[in-house]
């Protein structure tokens, strides 16, 4: 539990409060922190180069293959009518960018970084468990929807991609994200979770954007970005 986090989110089974405000209010400062990486923040401001952003990608490869394998487990669970989306499935867009930034053999030159694997590692301990596999999907899927669509038009003006290499964002099934999202949320809000889980949830979420953003202070490392500020 976060002593410091909004009272809001304290006791995180405010039993009142849908589950997708506890995630967004819980995760609030932790997703500040992330934006805050300087390696997202160089990257989208052009300073970087086009190796530097396929390295991202292979991270996301990593992380996005755990959660959806995962994701295919939590679909068959009767509690979570609806929650694992085909529209959202990442895996092959991403592997269609590598093959495009890298090349057909990019398996052989791509190199997961540390915090990466601690990420998937982190996701395969999870699993199929409901509040915490729900935390993480929401983390990755609703960010790509939200501040994904920004990141993907910074790389198109920075480095000239346009739909070759930037279909990780590029979401064909979803052609309006904002209803999707109330949808998304509201499935979440609809999960059958006790107070405990919904604390929980919430807890995995703020670890969730730790992970990502310990993914952004290594790339930022190869990459020479100052990391977040503490
Ligand atoms: C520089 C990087 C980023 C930018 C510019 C950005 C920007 C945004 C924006 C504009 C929104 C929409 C807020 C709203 O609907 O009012 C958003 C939502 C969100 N972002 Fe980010 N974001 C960034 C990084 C991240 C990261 C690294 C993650 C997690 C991995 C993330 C996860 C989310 C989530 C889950 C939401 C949905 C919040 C909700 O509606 O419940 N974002 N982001």
């Amino acid at each position: 539990m976060n002593p410091t986090a909004a009272p809001a989110t304290r006791g995180a089974s405010a039993p009142g409060l849908p589950l997708s405000v506890l995630l967004r209010e819980g995760t609030r400062a932790d997703h500040e922190h992330a934006e805050a990486s300087g390696f997202i923040g160089l990257l989208m401001n052009g300073s970087l180069d086009v190796a530097a952003y396929a390295d991202l990608a292979a991270q996301q490869w990593a992380v996005y293959s755990a959660l959806e394998s995962t994701g295919r487990l939590v679909r068959l669970d009767p509690r979570a009518p609806g929650l694992v989306r085909d529209e959202l499935e990442r895996v092959p867009s991403i592997e269609r960018d590598l093959r495009f930034l890298v090349g057909d053999d990019w398996k052989r030159h791509v190199r997961i970084l540390p915090a990466t694997k601690t990420y998937v590692a982190r996701l395969l301990e999870v699993g199929v468990d409901l509040p915490e596999y729900a935390a993480h999907a929401y983390t990755r899927y609703l960010g790509d929807l939200s501040g994904g669509q920004i990141v993907r038009r910074m790389l198109e003006r920075g480095y000239g991609l346009h739909e070759d290499g930037l279909e990780f964002y590029t979401f064909r099934d979803i052609p309006k994200p904002k209803p999707f999202k109330d949808a998304y949320r509201a499935r979440l809000d609809a999960l059958p979770l006790d107070a405990a889980e919904r604390d929980r949830a919430v807890a995995e979420a703020q670890r969730a954007f730790r992970l990502n953003a310990s993914v952004f202070a290594d790339l930022g490392a190869v990459h020479h970005a100052r990391p977040a500020s503490a």
